[in-house]
């Protein structure tokens, strides 16, 4: 398993943003949507390529194309608000859900939705929270894909703390993870300090 703290002076800046307690839902999914297409830039440095012949307007060429089908599955809510961004940059990646919910006060995971493309376990299964906090969601979900037979999974979060991190990096060894922002540590609700607050109330406009 892999760890990687994308270094980007916009990544930084469009953090800065979203943590802003100003900033209204407008704003930040945008600068949500626009990390997760940043993210996704990187990240897919090092996807596969095969090669493939075409014919341009002048001759025939060898050339490349990415090698494996690309699968975002977003943890909802929050991770719907990095769907776009990914698909700004990956169109042709296919969209699986996972529904969770964590309980204010056990701070436990709950399942209440999973929707899957038939093709999922033999792409790029690029999991998407924006928040990795006691890292009880991502492992779940991870769980999850891990039991339909999904071999090559990598974590895409904004903002993770180094407790989730750990716990992830525990149950998941496996596994790549990609963060924009390495957080201090959890307060004692759970929240991640600085952070940005609840993602999903931010992104959506409840509460
Ligand atoms: C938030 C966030 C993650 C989870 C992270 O979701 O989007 O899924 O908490 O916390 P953890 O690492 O401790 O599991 P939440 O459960 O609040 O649901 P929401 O996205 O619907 O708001
Ligand atoms: N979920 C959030 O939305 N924010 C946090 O800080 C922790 C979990």
């Amino acid at each position: 398993m892999s760890v990687t703290v994308l270094n980007h002076s916009l990544v930084k800046h469009k953090i800065t943003n979203i943590r802003k307690k100003e900033t209204k839902t407008k704003d930040f999914y945008q600068n949500v949507n626009e990390i997760a297409g940043l993210m996704a830039y990187e990240i897919s440095r090092e996807f596969p390529l095969r090669e493939i012949e075409i014919e341009t307007p002048i001759c025939k060429t060898i050339q490349y194309e990415i090698a494996q089908e690309v699968c975002i599955v977003p943890i909802l809510r929050a991770g719907l608000g990095m769907v776009d961004g990914i698909r700004s940059m990956i169109p042709t990646a296919k969209v699986g859900f996972i529904g969770l919910y964590r309980d204010e006060e056990t701070l436990e995971p709950h399942e209440y939705f999973a929707k899957f493309p038939d093709t999922m376990k033999d792409s790029i299964v690029l999991v998407v929270d924006p928040m990795l906090a006691t890292g009880g969601s991502a492992i779940a979900a991870i769980d999850m894909l891990k039991k339909r037979q999904c071999k090559n999974i990598k974590f895409v979060c904004l903002v993770a703390a180094p407790e989730g991190i750990e716990a992830l990096t525990e149950a998941h060894p496996d596994i790549d993870v990609y963060v924009a922002s390495l957080d201090e540590h959890l307060n004692e609700n759970g929240y991640i300090v600085p952070g940005l607050g609840d993602c999903g109330d931010r992104l959506f406009g409840t509460k």
